[in-house]
Parts: C-alpha cells; structure tokens; sequence
C-alpha cells in the first residue's frame, strides 16, 4: 500500500507528530526532519535512520531526491504560507500547523498555491479529535438538537511567568511575544465549525488587557492582553462566541452547543466530561432531561483506539490518519484550504476589531476573485521579523494600567 512519506519541518512541536509517524509505520514513513535551531535539531536524532537538516532548502532538495510527498509544517506561526507554497511548488502536499495564512494577502497566495499546482492542502487543527468534542460533534450530528443556533468555544492555555520571561529573553522577536489574542483561534473555533459544517461570516471582537501579565513580564513581551472575545454570524445562521488563546489563570478548554430542542456542554477536553441537556417540553420519552456523562477515545470507533496512546488527548493521532486518508485515499479533510483561510481570515480581521472598539468586519470569500482582489493589498502584521522590524500592527492593545 502506498504511504505517506512525510518530513517534518519545525522540531519542536514538530517532534510530537514526528513520534506518531514513526509509530504508525503502516501509513507514514519519516524522511526528514529540518530545524535551523541546532539544540531543537539534537533531539530530533532521537529517530535512527531520519535524516536532519538544519537549512529548509537542503532539506527540500534531499527530500526530492528520496520520494519525500508530504511536508508536516511546524516552524514559526505567523511563517507557514511561504513554506507551504514552496512545498507544494515541489510536488509534496502539506499539511500546515495553525495558523494557515498570518494575512490576507497570504490567505490568497495559499489559496492559489493550491488551486495552481494541484496539491493537496489540509489544517492540522487537533481539538475537534478531544473525546468530549467528538461525543459534542455525534450529539449534533443526531439530529437530537435540532439546528443549533448558538455556539462557545474557549481555548485556555496559561503558561508559567518564568516560562514567558525565559522566551522574551533568549528570543526577543519570538512570535509568541507578539501574538494578539485573537490570532490563535483555530483551536477555540475549529470544533465548532467541525460539529455544525459552518464557515464564519461576519465578526466582531474586544479584548482585554492585563496589569498583572504587564508585571509579571515587563516590557519583553508585547501581547499582555489577557483575552479576546469574538463574536461571528456563521453560515448556518448560528451564532458563535469564542476565545483566541487565553492567558487567563484557568487551564481548561470548553465547548458549548445550543440548538432549538438540547444542548450539549464538555466540561474539560483533558477529564472528557460531557453535559447534555435537554428542554423539559423537547426532552424524548426514553432519556433523563439531563445527562453528565464521562467519554473517551476508545468510545470513538477504530481511530479513537488508536488515538488512545497519542497526544494532545489522541487529537494528533486523529489528524495524523485523516491526513493519510486524504493524502493516500483522496478523502476530503474537513479543515480544506478555504475552511482554513476562513479561520485565519477571522482572527486577523478580529484582531482589527479589537483594536476599533468592536467594529464589525465581513470574512472574505476566499472563493470570490473580487474578495481575493481586495485582499492582495492587505499584508498587514503584528509580527516583527528576527531582526525586529517588518511589523505593521499592534500586537496588543495600548496598555492604560487598568
Ligand atoms: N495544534 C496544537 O496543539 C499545537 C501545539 C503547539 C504548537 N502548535 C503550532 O505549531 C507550530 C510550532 O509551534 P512551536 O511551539 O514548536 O513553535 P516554536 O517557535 O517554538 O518552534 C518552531 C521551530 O521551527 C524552527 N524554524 C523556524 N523557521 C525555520 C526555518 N526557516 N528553517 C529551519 N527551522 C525553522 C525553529 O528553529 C523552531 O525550533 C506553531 O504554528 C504553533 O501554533 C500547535
């Protein structure tokens, strides 16, 4: 059977998908692995018999020379697009880590880089694969609901105060020093627009900001904005209310679905805590009005065994085989290219929004040429190069000590 011959390039998350591929040896085989940081690039040789490049191009070239289709990106955040388009440019599919595009002039070069060489292009977007959102998603996809008209989705990821001083230290530039709140979205939005098909329309945003993170990190750091809050009009006609990536003291990820007859809650991706609900006058004869109930991955069916011994609560590992069945078996992956531009369109638009009191911004169709037209003009970023210079934004919002 044909498999996928992947490299990886970023070795630092990277290496988590790294380590799946060389356990599902049925489906992957690992052909090289690229990271210019020489610490990172150490533990990478950890996998006997990979090849490890320390220059993007070497890697490209060598892996041309030995069948590589598939590059697996995790470098930089805001750097994915430039990469991806190479990639593909040689003849490999990519699968890119969030975010797709880090503006929408790049949301249109991905586009096109697809449409144009013909490669394949899919989002690595894991939180859909948490049991409780796959318990969330089949609970939708009952029918039980009815249309779902509101949605929630927070993504809570503190971190150490000596973990975030440590990063501004040793790498000033760094894009998590930079990144606004709104832009890492896909793992708050993801799972909504997973469970009810829906793609964002409008948005609209506010953040807010955070003396104590202020303290805590001094002046290295310019995202000290506890969190955004966004808000979408989505194609189905739902509403949805979501975080970016949050700094707030709860560690603790949660999702909510209300639809016309039930609604259905996780209570924590980690525990697998699950509450759904109904109306007393929509609740069907044979079930409790309210149900809290604890699932797991080995609830979901031959993937969700195997997603069992994986990472991010076996997210990764579902990525990793849905990313074998589109690029081996053609089977179209949810997060496609213009689901995936959609979500960093939203982000980058929200950010603005954050910045203008809430402003409300249209999320271009990334299949309408007039819409890609107006968005090749717009290259603006929060996010400096390595020498500190290129960024166009602000990164947060203007600090008042308040
Ligand atoms: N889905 C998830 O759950 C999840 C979790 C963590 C990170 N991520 C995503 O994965 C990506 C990487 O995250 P990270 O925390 O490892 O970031 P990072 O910045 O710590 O690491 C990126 C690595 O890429 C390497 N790199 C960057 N540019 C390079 C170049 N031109 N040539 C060679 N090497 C290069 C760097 O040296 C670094 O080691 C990000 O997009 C992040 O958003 C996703």
């Amino acid at each position: 059977m044909e498999k996928v011959r992947i490299g990886v390039f970023g070795a630092r998350r990277g290496a988590n998908y790294a380590q799946i591929f060389a356990k599902l040896t049925d489906r992957f085989d690992l052909v090289a692995i690229c990271d210019k940081d020489i610490e990172t690039l150490k533990t990478a040789e950890k996998f006997p018999g990979t090849p490890v490049f320390a220059d993007f191009d070497s890697f490209l070239t060598y892996g041309k020379e030995n069948g590589m289709n598939a590059v697996f990106l995790a470098n930089y955040f805001y750097e994915h697009t430039p990469f991806a388009i190479k990639c593909m440019e040689a003849g490999m599919d990519v699968i890119s880590e969030c975010t797709a595009a880090s503006t929408l002039k790049e949301c249109v070069e991905l586009v096109e880089a697809v449409e144009r060489t013909g490669r394949k292009f899919m989002l690595a977007e894991n939180y859909p694969f948490a049991a409780p959102n796959l318990e969330m998603n089949k609970f939708a996809a009952s029918g039980k609901m009815g249309k779902v008209v509101y949605a929630e989705g927070e993504y809570n990821h503190s971190g150490p105060a000596a973990g975030l001083r440590a990063l501004s230290a040793s790498s000033p530039y760094h894009w998590r020093c930079y990144l606004p709140r709104t832009y890492y979205l896909t793992h708050a939005m993801g799972p909504l627009m997973f469970a009810t098909g829906s793609m964002p329309e409008y948005v609209s945003a506010r953040a807010s900001t955070s003396p104590m993170l202020h303290e805590l990190v001094g002046d290295s750091r310019h995202n000290c904005d506890c969190t955004a809050i966004m808000f979408c009009e989505m194609s189905n006609g739902m509403i949805a209310r979501f975080t970016g990536c949050t700094a707030m003291a709860s560690d603790y990820s949660r999702y909510r679905l209300v639809g016309e007859k039930a609604s259905v809650e996780t209570t924590g991706v980690v525990g697998g805590g699950v509450r759904k609900m109904y109306f007393a006058h929509t609740k069907p004869e044979d079930e409790p009005q309210e149900t809290n109930y604890v699932v797991s991955q080995g609830d979901f069916g031959d993937y969700g065994k195997i997603a069992a011994s994986g990472g991010h609560g076996g997210g990764d590992t579902w990525v990793s085989l849905r990313m074998y069945d589109y690029f081996v078996k053609g089977v179209d992956p949810f997060f496609d290219v213009y689901r995936s531009v959609a979500m960093s369109a939203t982000a980058i638009l929200a950010w603005r929004s954050c910045l203008h009191h809430g402003e409300n911004f249209r999320v271009p169709d990334f299949r309408d040429m007039k819409d890609r037209a107006e968005c090749l003009k717009d290259d603006l970023t929060p996010f400096p190069d390595d020498n500190g210079n290129g960024a166009t934004l602000p990164s947060e919002l203007p600090y008042t000590g308040k």
